[in-house]
C-alpha cells in the first residue's frame, strides 16, 4: 500500500513538538507492515540540504504563489519537499515569527501546502498516486476540502494531535483559496462565522484518528471539545484513538550519543555521572538531592502556572528544578523571577535543543508534566525508558500511559510514576510530595525506576493499529 503522509513537521528535518516525532516515526514503523509511505512537508530553511536525491518532479501554482515540487529521501523514508521561498523561507519558526507572533499569511501557507497534498494525491504531482492520504493536524485538514472539490476519490485518514489549534480563518479567505463559495456552510468548513482547516480535516476524512483513547472520548465532551465537540460527535463512530509510541533509535538510553554516560536498566547507577552533568549545566547546586525537570512547551496547555505556584514547596522540600522550552512570556517570566529568587535550586531555560531534552531526560529523578490537557504526550514516555520517573495529571494519554505508585500498583509491580488531578496546584504539591518521600526510599525508587523502564511504548501495536485502519478505509472507499 503506498500512502502520502502530509504534515506541517517530520522530525529530525523539522520540530516544534510531538507532531514532528509522530511524522518522523511513522513511516519507519509501518514500512514493515508493507505500507510505504511519502511524506509532503514545506521546505523550509535547510531541509532540502540534508535529502538525498533531489530532483524537481513538479512545478505547481499554490494559490498564486510559484512552487516546485522536489522529491528526495532522508534516512531511507521518502519525502517530497514543497520549495516555495515566498511562503516558507522565514527566519522564524514553522509557524511563528522571530518575534514570537503568527505569520499573517499561515492561512495561505498551508493553505498552499494543502492543495499541493491535494494535487499529488489527485496524480498531479508527478507520476506517482498514492493508494490513501494521511493528513495531520489543521495544516494539512484542508487537502481533504481540495480532494472532494476535485472529485478525486481518494481514501482519507485525518489525524487529529492536538485540537487546540483549529487554523480558523475569516471566511473572506475561501474565494483566495479557490474553493466553491458552497463549502461556507455548517456541514463543511463554516465554524462559528469562520472557516476551520481542521473542520475540513475532520468532515471531508474517511477516518479521523487521535493520539490516544482518552483524548478521543474527551474531545466529544463540551468541556475538552474546544467547540468541535458537536463536529466530532456526528462522526464519532469514524473516530478512534491510538496512543503513539516513541522511535526507540532516537530515545534509548544504551545507545543515545546526545548523553555523556548511556546506561540500562541494570547500570542505573551511571545516571549519577549525567545528573552531574545537569547540576553543572544549568547552574545548580552541586548536592545530592533530587532533580526534576520539565522540557516542554512553555504555555497554558502544559500547566506551567500550576508548577509555578509549586515551586516554593519543590525548594523547600530540597529538591531542584530545571525547566527547559520555549512558549509564551507570561509563564516563563514567572519561573525566571523564582530562578532569581532561588539561585542554584531553580533554573530556566529558554531554548529548543535535543542533546538538552536528552541530558534532561538522562539525569533528572523526577520529569513533570502538569498539562491541563494532553492530547497523548511524549515526553512522559522518554522519561518511562530513561527511567527519570513522571509526575503527570490524570488526562488524555497521560493518564493512559502512566500507572500511579499506589500501594495497589506498587504490590502488583506495574506501577511507572504519580498521577494528579488536571489543574490543582495543591493536587500537583500532593503528587510531589508522594514522589520526595519516595525517592528517599532507595529500593522502592529502584523499582519503579525499573518497572518505568520495562513500561514498552514502542510503535509496535499503534502501528498495526494504524495499518487496520489505513486497510479498512481502502476498503469500504470513500463513504
Ligand atoms: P507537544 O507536542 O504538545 O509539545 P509532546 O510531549 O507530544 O508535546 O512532544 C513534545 C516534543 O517536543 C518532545 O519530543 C520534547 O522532547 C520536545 N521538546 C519540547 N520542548 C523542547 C525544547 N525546548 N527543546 C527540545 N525539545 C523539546
Ligand atoms: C500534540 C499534542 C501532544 C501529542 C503530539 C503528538 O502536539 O499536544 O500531546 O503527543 O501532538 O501526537
Amino acid at each position: 500500500m503506498e500512502v502520502l503522509s502530509a504534515a506541517s513537521e517530520f522530525f529530525p528535518l523539522s520540530k516544534t513538538g510531538g507532531l514532528g516525532d509522530v511524522v518522523g516515526a511513522l513511516p519507519k514503523v509501518l514500512a514493515p507492515l508493507g505500507i510505504s509511505t511519502t511524506t509532503l512537508i514545506p521546505a523550509y530553511p535547510g531541509v532540502v540540504e540534508k535529502l538525498a536525491g533531489v530532483h524537481k518532479i513538479a512545478e505547481m501554482e499554490l494559490l498564486g504563489e510559484s512552487a516546485d515540487l522536489l522529491a528526495g529521501s532522508f534516512e531511507g523514508v521518502s519525502i517530497l519537499a514543497l520549495d516555495c521561498a515566498s511562503l516558507f523561507a522565514r527566519s522564524g519558526g514553522p509557524y511563528l515569527n522571530e518575534q514570537g507572533a503568527d505569520y499573517p499569511d499561515n492561512w495561505k501557507r498551508f493553505g498552499a501546502l494543502s492543495l499541493a497534498a491535494a494535487y499529488v494525491a489527485a496524480g498531479k504531482g508527478g507520476a506517482w498516486k498514492p493508494d490513501l492520504v494521511h493528513l495531520h493536524d489543521w495544516q494539512t485538514g484542508l487537502a481533504a476540502a481540495y480532494l472532494a472539490a476535485f472529485g478525486v476519490d481518494v481514501p482519507i485518514v485525518m489525524t487529529i494531535h492536538n485540537l487546540a489549534f483549529q487554523g480558523q480563518f475569516s471566511a473572506n479567505i475561501l474565494y483566495d483559496l479557490e474553493l466553491p463559495a458552497s463549502y461556507f456552510d455548517t456541514r463543511y468548513l463554516e465554524y462559528h462565522g469562520d472557516i476551520s482547516y481542521m473542520k475540513s480535516g475532520i468532515v471531508f476524512s474517511n477516518a479521523i484518528t487521535t493520539v490516544s483513547p482518552t483524548y478521543a472520548r474527551e474531545i466529544l465532551t463540551d468541556d475538552m471539545g474546544m467547540g468541535m465537540q458537536g463536529v466530532l460527535s456526528e462522526r464519532r463512530e469514524r473516530l478512534q484513538g491510538i496512543v503513539n509510541g516513541i522511535d526507540t533509535d532516537v530515545w534509548d538510553p544504551s545507545k543515545d550519543s546526545l548523553i555523556p554516560v548511556r546506561y540500562d536498566r541494570r547500570s542505573l547507577r551511571r545516571r549519577d555521572i549525567n545528573k552531574a552533568e545537569i547540576l553543572k549545566r544549568f547552574g545548580l547546586i552541586e548536592d545530592d538531592g533530587p532533580i526534576m525537570s520539565v522540557v516542554s512547551r512553555l504555555t497554558w496547555q502544559k500547566g506551567i502556572d500550576i508548577l509555578t505556584a509549586v515551586v516554593p514547596g519543590i525548594v523547600d522540600r530540597g529538591a531542584k528544578l530545571v525547566v527547559f522550552g520555549q512558549g509564551d512570556p507570561l509563564f516563563i517570566n514567572p519561573l525566571i523571577d523564582l530562578a532569581s529568587k532561588y539561585p542554584g535550586r531553580v533554573a530556566v531555560f529558554a531554548g529548543f535543543s535535543e542533546t538538552h531534552a536528552h541530558l534532561l531526560h538522562a539525569g533528572s529523578d523526577i520529569v513533570v508534566q502538569p498539562s491541563r490537557f494532553e492530547p497523548c504526550g511524549l515526553t512522559q514516555l522518554y522519561a518511562l525508558r530513561y527511567g527519570a520517573i513522571p509526575i503527570v495529571s490524570r488526562t488524555g494519554g497521560l493518564a493512559e500511559t502512566i500507572i500511579d505508585a499506589n500501594e495497589a500498583a506498587m504490590a502488583a509491580g506495574v506501577a511507572t510514576g504519580f498521577q494528579f488531578n488536571p489543574g490543582s496546584a495543591e493536587d500537583l504539591y500532593h503528587a510531589v510530595d508522594r514522589a520526595l518521600r519516595a525517592y528517599e526510599r532507595p529500593d522502592f525508587w529502584r523499582r519503579l525506576q525499573s518497572q518505568a523502564m520495562k513500561a514498552d511504548f514502542s510503535w509496535k501495536r499503534s502501528a498495526r493499529q494504524y495499518a487496520k485502519i489505513y486497510s479498512r478505509v481502502l476498503k469500504s472507499g470513500r463513504s
